[in-house]
């Protein structure tokens, strides 16, 4: 059998990690600044993960959603309190569009509605729901063209409220950062007219986290940069470093029905444990304080580069925008200077989403890369 070939690939073959490197099959070492597209969250291969991860695999890795779980409760707990969230309740799956189905879904339940506004150049995952609500027609397949959304400029509020007075939307879905797009956000005040107009209408606010929270942004969530409280929070990449986990974060003032959500995998003893660990390692080292420290010294170390027009994003979710097309870039950094970046649907974007333990010398390492691919260009 062959692999069904829907991914442009880099000609690498990673083997081994450890922290903010990977080893390809030729034991060659790469930095790693794209952490397998905003996964990997306290470092590759961290020691503790694994010895819980190993220890959870003996003792029981999975069994169904019919019995008690004292995993799951754990993880509730301490999520809610890292992350100041303790005000939700949580509904566990298996990955970033499963989460923002499961909003969309509780949504349309507890409303009744079925319209959806999202934002342009958004994206939100390749389900049902989830991919209707993504940006990108060449993704829509017919089947998923059924759902009705409709799709707004971000930081409008006047458009969104006229939308709204037509009483048939039953949420408003954004990215607290978007990524895929291009590191464009809402402004503070977008977001805190949204949490109004959605209150007044009886509209769900989801709030997709899915890669910027989680520490990401300097914040445990982003949307905590602009003082709101939305009513649905969908997490999933850095939650589990690597092991397929998701979240739906529903307001304690969403009522739960049996049956309403379910899953087979969701919330299974191996990713609750994944999970813990994860919060566990973000707590004792410090890493929110780590992705503030170290994004300050990258936006003073990066002004040594040259060309770069703009620098987008918050925290480790960063973006660096040229007057051209980084593809070459993005190569030669992988090839020639074996470091991983990653792109955007912004082709002049370079997107910066390394572990959230990277430190000052990994930042020094990407500066000279860069700087020496570029002097060669300019
Ligand atoms: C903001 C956002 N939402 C949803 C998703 C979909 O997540 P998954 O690929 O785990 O389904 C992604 C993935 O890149 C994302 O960046």
């Amino acid at each position: 059998m062959n692999l069904f070939n829907v991914y442009p690939l880099y000609n690498v073959t990673p083997v081994k990690s450890r922290g903010s490197y990977v080893w390809d099959d030729n034991n060659t070492k790469y930095l790693d600044l794209y952490g397998g597209h905003g996964v990997i969250s306290i470092g590759h291969s961290h020691p503790y993960y694994i010895e819980k991860l190993k220890f959870q695999l003996n003792q029981i890795g999975f069994y169904s959603n019919s019995v008690q779980n004292p995993l799951q409760v754990k993880l509730a707990e301490k999520l809610g309190k890292i992350s100041a969230c303790d005000n939700y309740n949580l509904f566990l799956c298996n990955s970033g569009a499963e989460a923002n189905e499961n909003a969309l879904k509780t949504a349309s339940f507890i409303s009744g509605k079925k319209r959806v506004i999202a934002f342009n150049n958004s994206f939100h995952g390749r389900t049902s729901a989830a991919v209707a609500v993504t940006d990108n027609s060449n993704i829509n397949a017919p089947i998923n063209q059924q759902q009705v959304v409709t799709f707004l400029p971000l930081n409008k509020i006047d458009l969104v409220k006229n939308e709204l007075e037509k009483e048939d939307v039953c949420a408003i879905i954004i990215e607290g950062i978007q990524g895929v797009g291009g590191l464009d956000e809402g402004t503070t005040d977008f977001f805190k007219k949204l949490e109004i107009v959605c209150k007044k209408n009886e509209v769900m606010l989801i709030l997709d986290e899915i890669q910027s929270g989680y520490g990401r942004s300097g914040k445990f969530f982003a949307f905590q940069h602009h003082g709101i409280n939305p009513d649905i929070i969908t997490t999933a990449k850095g939650m589990g470093n690597g092991f397929p986990i998701g979240a739906v974060l529903l307001s304690n003032k969403i009522e739960a029905k049996k049956g309403m959500l379910g899953t087979t995998f969701g919330g299974n003893h191996l990713a609750c444990s994944a999970a813990i660990s994860v919060l566990d390692i973000i707590e004792k080292e410090n890493l929110i304080d780590n992705v503030n420290t170290i994004s300050a010294y990258f936006l003073e170390k990066i002004k040594e580069v040259p060309l770069i027009k703009k620098v987008k994003g918050r925290g480790l979710m960063l973006g660096l925008e040229f007057e051209f097309d980084i593809a070459e870039i993005r190569k030669k950094l992988i090839f020639d200077k074996h470091i991983f970046t990653g792109g955007a649907a912004n082709k002049k974007l370079l997107r910066i989403l390394p572990p959230l333990s990277v430190t000052k010398k990994q930042i020094d390492e990407f500066v000279d890369a860069l700087k020496g691919i570029l002097n060669e260009k300019s």
